[in-house]
C-alpha cells in the first residue's frame, strides 16, 4: 500500500496522536508533517500525518495547532455499529428498605407537581433559549445538556462547565472540565450516544502528553488537564482561514495553580464505563490508550517520601479545587484512586512489560483498602476508642499509631455521630484526623468498594440519620460541617468564596446526586436517592440549575453560583436514568474482589491492634 493510501486508511485519532508526540519536542516553531513513519511516545511505530500539524511557540509552547476547521480533520472513527454487552438487563430490585416518610413523599410529590406545572415561565438560560414551561424537568435537562456540547473540528468532544452568560465573570467556566464531564459522559452513554464519550476519551488522552510548565517546572508525565478549551483561531500566515485548537489547563492557569489529581483517575473510570456500556473494548485496547493508563498509574504509584499507601496531594487537587485544608491524603482522592486502580486492572492488557506494574498495583490496592478501612473509619465505638487513646506511644505495637490527641474530637461530632451509622473521615495525617464528613469521598468509597459492605451500609445509615444536616432542602452537602470563624480564617486563608455554609465550605452541590444514586443502587437502597431526587426537583429547574446552594439547610442559591451549570444538569439526569434502570449502574461499580478480601483479612489478623508485632509479616497478595 502506498504511504498516501495508508494515510487514508488510518484512524485519524491515531494520526493526531503521533502528531502530538512530535509536538513534545521543545522550542520548535513549526513542525511540518509529511507522510512518514514515526515513533510514538510508547515506542510503537505509527504513521505521522501530512502537513496538518503545527506547533506554535506562542503562549508558552502550550498551543498546538493541530486541526484545521476547513475539513482537514476527520471524524473519529465511527462506533455506531457497536452493540451493548449487557444482554438482558439483570434487574436490580428496588424494593430495599423503604425508609421514605410517606407524608413527606406526598408533600414532595404535590410540590413537584405544582412546580412542573408552573415553573420557569418565560425563563431563558442566558444563551437565548426560551425555556418551555410545558416541558418536563427531564426534557429541559436534556435540551440544556445538548446545548452545552462543545465541538472540535465538527465533532462533539465534551460539555462546557456552565452556560450562564448572565454572569459577569466567566473565568474558566467556558471550558470543558474533565471531572465535570463525567456525569455528562455517563448520561450520554446511558442514552446510547457514544461518540462524544469516545471523542472525549481519545482527545483528552492527547492532552496528557502535552508540554506543560509552570515557571519552568513541569509536573509528572501522566497528568491529565483539569480542563481544556476549544479555540477557533486564524491559521498561521493566513488570516482568512480558521482552525480549531485544543488548549488545555493543567492547573498552570487555574486559580491557585492547583494540580488536578482527580482528572486522570476519572478518565480511567469513564474509560471502563465506556467499554462496559458499549461493549466496544477496542478503545481501551488501543496501544495509545493502554500507554495512557500506564502513565497515570506510574505517576500515582511512584515511590516518594510517604509512609502511607494513600496518595499524597496538595490542597485543592480534586472537586474542591481551592484551599480548604484537604492537603495530605484527602478521602476523595483515595476513593477515586482505589476505584481507578480496580478499573485499570480490569483493562490492562497482560503483557510481559506490565507485570511489575500490575504487581505494584495489586499491592497498593491491598495496602490502601486496609489503611482506609482501619484508620479512616469512625463510628460511635471507634470514637469512644479515640476518646480514651493513650498518646506518645513509641513502638511497633502502638494502638494510637498516628498519635492523635483525644482533645481533637470536635464538639460537633459528639452530636453528629448517630448511634447507628458511621463514615470515613476526610483526611489522616500525623497527629491529625480531619473529622469532617466529605460526601463524594464517602459515596465513591461505597461505589468502588474501598469501604467494606458493612461500612458502606453504615455510611448510608448516617446519610439517612443526618438527612437534615446533609441534605435538608437540596442534595447534597459537599462536606459537613462548615469551617467558621478563626478556623475558616486559618484554614481557607479567609477565602471570601468559601465562607461558612457556602461553596466548598459546607455548600450543597446538586451534581452529587449522581454519585449518591450509584451508591444507593449498589446497596439496593434506591429509595434514599429517590427521595433526594424528588427534593432536587422541587427547585433545581426553577432555580436555573445552579452550581451550588448556600446556608446550613441549602435554602439559597449560592452567592457566586453559576446558573445552568452543566454537571448539575447531567448529575440530575444520570440519577433519573439510573433510578429508572438500576442495572445500568454496574458500569460504574467495582465489586469487592475476593482475592483482595482474602489479603485484607490476612493483614487484619497481623494488625498490631489485634496481634502485636508480628515480625516478618508479609503481604500475601504478591503475583
Ligand atoms: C469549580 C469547582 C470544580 C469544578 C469547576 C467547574 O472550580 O470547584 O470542582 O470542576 O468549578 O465547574
Amino acid at each position: 500500500m502506498a504511504v498516501s493510501e495508508a494515510f487514508l486508511h488510518l484512524d485519524p485519532m491515531l494520526l493526531f496522536k503521533s502528531g502530538a508526540n512530535y509536538g513534545k519536542q521543545r522550542n520548535l516553531g513549526l513542525l511540518e508533517f509529511h507522510y512518514s513513519l514515526g515513533t510514538s511516545r510508547n515506542g510503537i511505530t505509527s504513521y505521522a500525518f501530512s502537513s496538518v500539524g503545527y506547533y506554535s511557540t506562542a503562549r508558552n509552547n502550550r498551543t498546538k495547532r493541530s486541526c484545521f476547521s476547513r475539513c482537514k480533520c476527520q471524524k473519529a472513527d465511527s462506533i455506531s455499529d457497536v452493540t451493548a454487552d449487557d444482554g438482558t438487563p439483570t434487574s436490580l430490585s428496588i424494593n430495599g428498605r423503604t425508609n421514605v416518610n410517606n407524608a413527606q413523599e406526598f408533600e414532595l410529590n404535590q410540590l413537584l407537581k405544582s412546580d412542573k406545572e408552573g415553573f420557569a415561565n418565560g425563563n431563558t438560560n442566558g444563551v437565548g433559549t426560551v425555556i418551555d414551561s410545558r416541558k418536563s424537568i427531564e426534557e429541559e435537562a436534556w435540551d440544556l445538556l445538548k446545548e452545552s456540547v462543545v465541538y472540535y473540528c465538527g465533532n462533539p468532544i465534551g460539555t462546557i462547565a456552565a452556560s450562564d452568560t448572565s454572569s459577569s465573570s466567566i473565568l474558566n467556566y467556558d471550558q470543558v472540565f474533565i471531572r465535570d464531564f463525567i456525569p455528562s459522559g455517563i448520561a450520554f452513554l446511558l442514552k446510547g450516544e457514544y461518540d462524544i464519550v469516545r471523542n472525549f476519551i481519545l482527545y483528552t488522552l492527547q492532552l496528557q502528553s502535552w508540554e506543560k510548565t509552570m515557571d519552568c517546572h513541569s509536573p509528572g508525565q501522566g497528568l491529565m488537564p483539569a480542563s481544556f478549551k476549544v479555540r477557533t483561531v486564524p491559521r498561521d500566515g493566513d488570516d482568512s482561514v480558521t482552525e480549531d485548537v485544543l488548549d488545555p489547563d493543567f492547573g498552570e492557569a487555574a486559580i491557585g495553580r492547583v494540580a488536578p489529581v482527580d482528572s486522570g483517575l476519572w478518565w480511567i473510570i469513564l474509560l471502563r464505563a465506556y467499554g462496559k456500556c458499549t461493549g466496544d473494548l477496542s478503545v481501551q485496547e488501543r496501544v495509545d490508550v493502554q500507554t495512557g493508563i500506564k502513565m497515570i498509574l506510574k505517576l500515582c504509584l511512584a515511590d516518594g517520601f510517604d509512609m502511607f499507601p494513600t496518595l499524597l496531594v496538595t490542597d485543592g487537587s480534586c472537586m474542591i479545587d481551592r484551599r480548604m485544608g484537604i492537603h495530605g491524603h484527602p478521602l476523595e482522592i483515595q476513593a477515586l484512586f482505589y476505584s481507578a486502580l480496580l478499573c485499570a486492572r480490569e483493562m490492562l492488557a497482560s503483557e510481559d512489560g506490565s507485570a511489575d506494574l500490575i504487581r505494584a498495583l495489586n499491592n497498593r490496592l491491598v495496602a490502601l483498602s486496609f489503611h482506609i478501612r482501619e484508620y479512616y473509619w469512625i463510628d460511635m465505638k471507634k470514637l469512644n476508642e479515640i476518646y480514651r487513646y493513650k498518646t506518645e506511644e513509641y513502638s511497633f505495637d502502638a494502638v494510637n499509631k498516628f498519635n492523635i490527641y483525644p482533645d481533637q474530637i470536635p464538639p460537633w461530632l459528639v452530636e453528629f455521630m448517630p448511634a447507628r451509622g458511621g463514615y470515613l473521615i476526610g483526611n489522616l495525617q500525623p497527629a491529625h484526623m480531619d473529622f469532617r464528613f466529605f460526601s463524594l469521598g464517602n459515596l465513591w468509597s461505597i461505589v468502588g468498594s474501598l469501604a467494606t459492605v458493612d461500612q458502606s451500609h453504615a455510611i448510608l445509615d448516617l446519610v439517612e440519620a443526618k438527612w437534615s444536616e446533609l441534605v435538608a432542602d437540596m442534595p447534597l452537602k459537599i462536606c459537613y460541617p462548615a469551617l467558621e470563624g478563626q478556623e475558616w480564617r486559618i484554614i481557607t486563608g479567609s477565602d471570601p468564596k468559601n465562607t461558612a455554609w457556602s461553596y466548598h465550605n459546607g455548600g450543597s452541590w446538586p451534581t452529587l446526586l449522581w454519585q449518591l444514586t450509584v451508591a444507593c443502587i449498589k446497596l439496593n437502597r434506591p429509595e434514599i436517592a429517590e427521595k433526594a431526587v424528588m427534593l432536587a426537583e422541587r427547585r433545581i429547574c426553577r432555580d436555573k440549575w445552579p452550581e451550588y446552594y448556600d446556608t446550613r439547610r441549602a435554602r439559597f442559591i449560592g452567592k457566586q453560583s453559576r446558573l445552568f451549570q452543566t454537571w448539575s444538569i447531567a448529575g440530575y439526569l444520570v440519577a433519573k436514568l439510573l433510578l429508572a434502570n438500576p442495572s445500568a449502574a454496574k458500569i460504574l461499580i467495582n465489586e469487592e474482589d475476593a482475592e483482595l478480601v482474602n489479603a485484607f483479612s490476612c493483614m487484619l489478623s497481623a494488625n498490631p491492634r489485634k496481634k502485636r508485632g508480628q515480625k516478618g509479616f508479609k503481604q500475601p497478595f504478591l503475583i
